[in-house]
């Protein structure tokens, strides 16, 4: 009756499967098939993370950018994005306090701002673990050369979240400009690991001229890849960009994607994301319930949190750091799930 429910069982037995298949098991969507994966998801996450849910303190240092991606409100083209850039003071007073508040993972995320050259970013990298030597530091600081990379390793860097975005060239060539390329993101990703960084590649659910296609190649591409972490998370459109009028993608196909993505690769560290909490009042709750094991509250001082706006309502841009933290461990709890105190480092 049901064609797609033995793809769900050789998904979750051999965390593999063809393209055609990955195509149908998202093509074939209904709420069985939701059930099943959402349940199998489940499971295997208990099995490996327990209820432990890993909290990262999201710290948002510029949202200058030489970058013009077509989907995001702080492309170098929106003349209406109020531009910040923190000190390395800021970042390093925000890492303390977070410290206090019990993080133990720093994400250090930013537009391509050439002012975060080697020197000064490699500096900020090395205070932080000077000061929080049981602390990982994460950086998602977009492309840049190989020795770059090796460098900000060698000054303590332990991850890098770098979103290959879409697995399909004409894709990728539709939603950047010309001076961006597939290739060079590829390299990228390939060179982060190559240097011995945990490396998390992800993409947008809904994004203009995704199709079942270009999911799947998600799909297959991160069975390859077995990148340590994967952030996925809704399109949502932002009133100056040139996707201005494209649809958000859905709670639904992002949730159902986690799971598959937690079947895939089952150790992965996969965050339910702000932009999940955007688009749902309990998006962030449903992406954990759909086999998600990662949060990324956000550190940054309140003053830059509303400018850095990579889609139109953003949640989290008012409160201060210790409520947000506060207010995640509540909606965990709320859940059954628990807010730990922990590098939270991948578990093989
Ligand atoms: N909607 C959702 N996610 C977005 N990102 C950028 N712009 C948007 C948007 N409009 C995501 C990209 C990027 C990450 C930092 O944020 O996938 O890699
Ligand atoms: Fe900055 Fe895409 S707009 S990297």
């Amino acid at each position: 009756m049901n064609q797609i429910l033995p793809l769900v069982k050789k998904l979750s037995d051999t965390h593999s499967l063809e393209l055609s298949e990955y195509e149908e098991l998202i093509l074939n969507r209904n709420s069985e098939s939701e059930r099943q994966l959402r349940n199998l998801a489940v499971s295997v996450r208990h099995e490996i993370y327990g209820y432990d849910v890993y909290v990262r303190g999201l710290i948002e240092l510029s949202n200058i950018c030489r970058n013009d991606c077509l989907y995001c409100g702080i492309r170098r083209s929106n003349t209406n994005c109020d531009r910040y850039r923190l000190t390395p003071e800021e970042i390093i007073a925000c890492s303390d306090e977070g410290y206090e508040l019990g993080f133990r993972t720093f994400v250090l995320q930013g537009g391509e701002d050439s002012f975060f050259n080697d020197d000064v970013l490699g500096g900020i990298v090395r205070e932080i673990k000077a000061r929080h030597s049981d602390c990982a530091v994460t950086l998602s600081m977009g492309e840049r050369s190989y020795e770059s990379y090796k460098y900000l390793r060698e000054c303590g860097a332990d991850r890098y979240l770098l979103r290959h975005e879409t697995a399909n060239r004409e894709h990728y060539m539709k939603l950047h400009p010309q001076s961006m390329s597939y290739d060079n993101r590829m390299k990228c990703l390939h060179e982060l690991r190559e240097l011995g960084y945990q490396v998390g590649c992800g993409f947008m659910v809904g994004s203009p001229y995704q199709t079942v296609k270009t999911l799947a190649e998600d799909l297959k591409f991160i069975e390859e890849f077995k990148p340590e972490m994967c952030g996925i998370g809704p399109f949502i459109p932002h009133k100056d960009t040139p996707f201005h009028d494209y649809p958000s993608g859905t709670l639904e196909l992002t949730c159902y994607l986690l799971s598959i993505i937690r079947l895939i690769h089952p150790p992965v560290l996969l965050p339910s994301t702000t932009a999940l909490g955007t688009i749902d009042p309990l998006g962030r709750e449903k992406g954990i319930m759909s086999g998600a094991n990662v949060v990324m509250p956000n550190l940054s001082p309140v003053r830059v949190r509303k400018k850095y706006e990579l889609y139109d309502n953003k949640i989290c841009t008012g409160e201060e750091s210790a409520q947000c933290r506060e207010c995640l461990s509540r909606r965990m709890k709320s859940i059954g799930y628990e807010v730990v105190v922990a590098r939270g480092d991948i578990i093989r």
